[in-house]
Order: structure tokens, then C-alpha cells, then sequence
């Protein structure tokens, strides 16, 4: 039976139950994760736990448990409900309070832990995927991993309903910020890879700082700097980087090619590597 984590029991999935008071119900008061598993086993647990401290930190909500205690939960979830490949996703909130928008007294923040089995493979690696743009309508503190993600929700819809796979944001600059659910990356005509830099406006994804180690260690030219959409449109390569997504090339943006329409040489080298990161089979 598939079993979740909920404030300190493992339930059967389908009775797993928060109170209506939750501030993560009421208000959205609350910070996630999602770790990719594969053969059982989380792949870079460590950043993804570090981000999570800082989401807290920010806040000012506490750990529910120890860090080395919350690694055990999420080992133990991922046994009991045997999954091999996919991930498991960890929500923590302020805990329950009458409904009060300033901070409760003394909360007790809630935990709750789920996993996911991957589907079947979807060949979007070597195919490459649509992406459209949308304006960034989202608020200033991006950088922590929020439960609130109405705007993400609305952008990957508005994507869903273009056929495409994902929605990128544009600040009022007219730069990208990043996927609804992914950063953005581009190739530059003279071969750099470009993504925009660290800071309020975007997650810190933790593809995307696994992938930059491997530039570093291959000597490849990274621009740590926002692009605009008809920057990326002239880019001879595009890609998205998450954890459920590793490294995926976008082939299409607002309905016009990047590049020839496939996947470029540069892209599929940086997903192969991923997947071999990753502990997975390479593609064809
Ligand atoms: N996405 N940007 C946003 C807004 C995200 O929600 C995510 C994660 C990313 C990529 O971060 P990471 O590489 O750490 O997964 C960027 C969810 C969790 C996902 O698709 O897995």
C-alpha cells in the first residue's frame, strides 16, 4: 500500500489528512522540495536540503525535525513505498493556527511527505519541447521555494493550453526569469551557455548549480547573465534544467524554432551527462 508522511505517522495515502487550519492551506505559509529518486535513491539530497533550510530560514519558520532526523523520514517513505525511480516530495508550513495572518505564538510546523513513481519515458529528450513566454507576474522573493506558486500554475497552464511543455517568464525588463517550474538556459552563437544569474528573481535550482560544476570542470563558457526572447530566438540552442526534467532541450519558443527545430549537439551532451550524473542509461 502507498503510504505518506504526515506530522509524525506514515498513513495510507488515501486517508493522509491536514487539519483545515493549516497555515499552508489557509495562507500558503509554508516552504517545499522535490528530490528525483532513481534505483531508491535520492540524487543530490544534500543541496536540496540545504535549499530547504534556507527557504525556512527566510521564513523564519523551524526545522519540523532534525536535518539528519527529515533525511531518515524521506529514506523510510521511499522503502515503504518501494520507489525505484521518480521523487519524493517534502512540505513543510508554519503548522496550524486560528486563522491569524501575523505569526502564531508558539507554531509547530507541519510536515508532510510524499513520493511519486516517474511515468514512462516521454522521448522528449531527444525530441525537444515547446516552451512559450509569459509575463512574470510573480512576487519579489522567488529565490525561496514557496508553496505559493498560483502564478506558477497559471503560466505552465496558459503553456498546457499552447500545446507546449513549458511557460517562460518575462520580467518587465523583457528578460527571461525562468520556467514556471524550471530555469532557462540558452547557447550563445559563440558557444557560451548562458543563464540568468542567482538572485530574488529565480529559484536556485539545483540542476542548474549541479550543471554549472560540470561547465567549470569541462571548461566550458558560462554567462551567468539574463537574455530577452528574441536573444533566445536567435540562439542556435535552448534548454530547461529540474529535477524532474534533468536537462531538456527547447526546440520551439512561442510557436518559432530554435535553431534547426532539434535539439543541438551542445544540449544533448550536457543531458547525457546529466543522466550518467544521474545514474541513468544514456538515450539513442
Ligand atoms: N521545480 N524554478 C522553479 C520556479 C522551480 O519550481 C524549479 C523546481 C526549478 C528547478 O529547480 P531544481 O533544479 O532544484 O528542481 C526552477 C520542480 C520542483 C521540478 O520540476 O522538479
Amino acid at each position: 500500500m502507498r503510504h505518506a508522511y504526515v506530522n509524525g505517522r506514515y498513513v495510507p495515502h488515501a486517508q493522509a489528512q491536514v487539519h483545515i487550519e493549516d497555515r499552508g492551506y489557509q495562507f500558503a505559509d509554508g516552504v517545499y522540495e522535490v528530490v528525483p529518486l532513481r534505483d531508491g535513491r535520492m540524487i543530490d539530497e544534500a543541496p536540496h536540503l540545504d535549499r530547504l533550510g534556507r527557504s525556512l530560514a527566510a521564513l523564519r519558520i523551524d526545522w519540523p525535525m532534525s536535518r539528519a532526523c527529515l533525511g531518515l523520514v524521506l529514506r523510510e517513505l521511499v522503502r515503504r513505498n518501494a520507489v525505484a525511480d521518480g521523487s519524493v516530495y517534502l512540505q513543510v508550513t508554519r503548522g496550524v493556527a486560528p486563522r491569524d495572518h501575523k505569526f502564531p505564538r508558539s507554531p509547530k510546523p507541519s510536515l508532510v511527505v510524499t513520493t511519486k513513481w516517474a511515468g514512462p519515458a516521454t522521448g522528449l529528450g531527444a525530441k525537444g519541447v515547446g516552451v512559450v513566454t509569459v509575463p512574470d507576474v510573480r512576487w519579489r522573493r522567488c529565490d525561496i521555494k514557496s508553496i505559493n506558486l498560483l502564478a506558477n500554475v497559471l503560466a505552465k497552464q496558459a503553456a498546457a493550453e499552447q500545446s507546449a511543455f513549458e511557460a517562460w517568464q518575462v520580467d518587465e525588463a523583457g528578460l527571461v526569469t525562468e520556467g514556471a517550474s524550471t530555469n532557462a538556459w540558452i547557447v550563445t552563437a559563440d558557444g557560451a551557455l548562458r543563464t540568468r544569474a542567482l538572485g530574488s528573481a529565480i529559484l536556485a535550482g539545483v540542476t542548474r548549480e549541479t550543471l554549472l560544476g560540470f561547465l567549470a570542470h569541462e571548461g566550458l563558457r558560462v554567462e551567468e547573465r539574463a537574455f530577452t526572447v528574441p536573444e533566445a530566438l536567435l540562439a542556435p540552442e535552448a534548454f530547461l534544467t529540474s529535477s524532474s526534467n534533468f536537462v531538456l532541450p527547447v526546440t520551439r519558443l512561442d510557436g518559432k524554432p530554435i535553431g534547426d527545430g532539434r535539439p543541438g549537439p551542445i544540449t544533448r551532451r550536457l543531458r547525457a551527462w546529466y543522466l550518467k550524473h544521474a545514474g541513468m542509461a544514456a538515450e539513442s
